[in-house]
């Protein structure tokens, strides 16, 4: 019996990174997975996961609502009920002083990672409350915890992350679906790996980013993904409306 057998979980970005990991280990752990992503990678993590479990992939892109409302209906279609959503693509966006950001980008960040969590959130609550409650995880960063001067829209998109799963969980209480956020230090994946390439010495900006971190090394995806499993499961009934950190040490300082 898995810490989340015949649950249905449903993950945006879950092509690559956390997103993926957290698929496979829900996979591992018995629910049946949805594949979000706007990436055609996410077809053959859920063929890998298939194989020996149960997942589907749906293509989207998490800022087009009409795009979202299908894919909970074919979610539903599909499964007939829903348990998890995680709520984990991101983008980092822009790294430019504020006074230098033009509306387009301040929006793009915003409409990723602040509307695709409203927009996912609002179509699969009324599939939780037929299901008997759920629980939903959204993916903020201690970057919304603290600051951070070179994105200053990722900032603001991932301290709202935090205080709208907060609403959401006293919204929604009553239905039996808690709401949490899984607040992540710097994880080694192609989100950081692509922002260092575009800065130039991946390898030295590793290392000044480890350094930022008490135990010395970054996360790895599977690091983040049990804190997903532990909020998805029902180990975590009594546990709403909480910042679940887990960062090597990078806010204890
Ligand atoms: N890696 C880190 O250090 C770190 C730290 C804190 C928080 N986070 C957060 O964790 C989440 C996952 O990050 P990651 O490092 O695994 O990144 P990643 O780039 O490896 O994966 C993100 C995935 O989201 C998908 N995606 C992006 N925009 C999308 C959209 N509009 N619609 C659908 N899918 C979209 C991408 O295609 C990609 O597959 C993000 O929300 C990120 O902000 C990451």
């Amino acid at each position: 019996m898995g810490r989340v057998s015949g649950k249905v979980a449903v993950v945006t970005g879950g092509a690559s990174g956390i997103g993926k990991e957290a698929c496979f280990l829900l996979a591992r752990e018995g629910a049946k997975v949805v594949v979000v992503d706007m990436d055609e990678g996410g077809a053959s993590i859920a063929a890998e996961i298939s194989r020996t479990g149960d997942a589907i992939f749906i293509k989207l892109d998490v800022t087009d609502e009409s795009s979202v409302e299908k894919a909970f209906a074919e979610v539903k279609k599909k499964f007939g009920r829903l348990d998890i959503l995680v709520n984990n693509a991101g983008i980092t966006g822009v790294r430019k002083p504020t006074h230098e950001i033009t509306e387009e980008e301040w929006d793009h960040v915003m409409d990723v990672n602040v509307k695709g969590v409203f927009y996912c959130t609002k179509h699969a609550i009324p599939q939780m409350k037929t299901s008997g409650g759920g629980s939903i995880i959204n993916v903020a960063s201690v970057i919304g915890l603290v600051a951070y001067a070179a994105a200053p829209p990722y900032v603001a998109s991932k301290a709202a992350v935090r205080l709208m799963s907060k609403a959401d969980a006293l919204v929604y209480a009553k239905d039996g679906i808690r709401v949490n956020a899984l607040v992540p230090g710097y994880v080694w994946t192609p989100l950081i790996e692509n922002a260092l390439k575009a800065k130039g010495d991946v390898d030295a900006g590793k290392k000044a980013l480890e350094a930022l971190h008490p135990v010395g090394h970054l996360g790895e995806p599977l690091d983040i993904a049990y804190g997903i499993l532990y909020l998805a499961s029902d180990e975590s009934k009594f546990v709403t409306g909480s910042d679940l950190v887990i960062d090597g040490g990078y806010t204890a300082q």
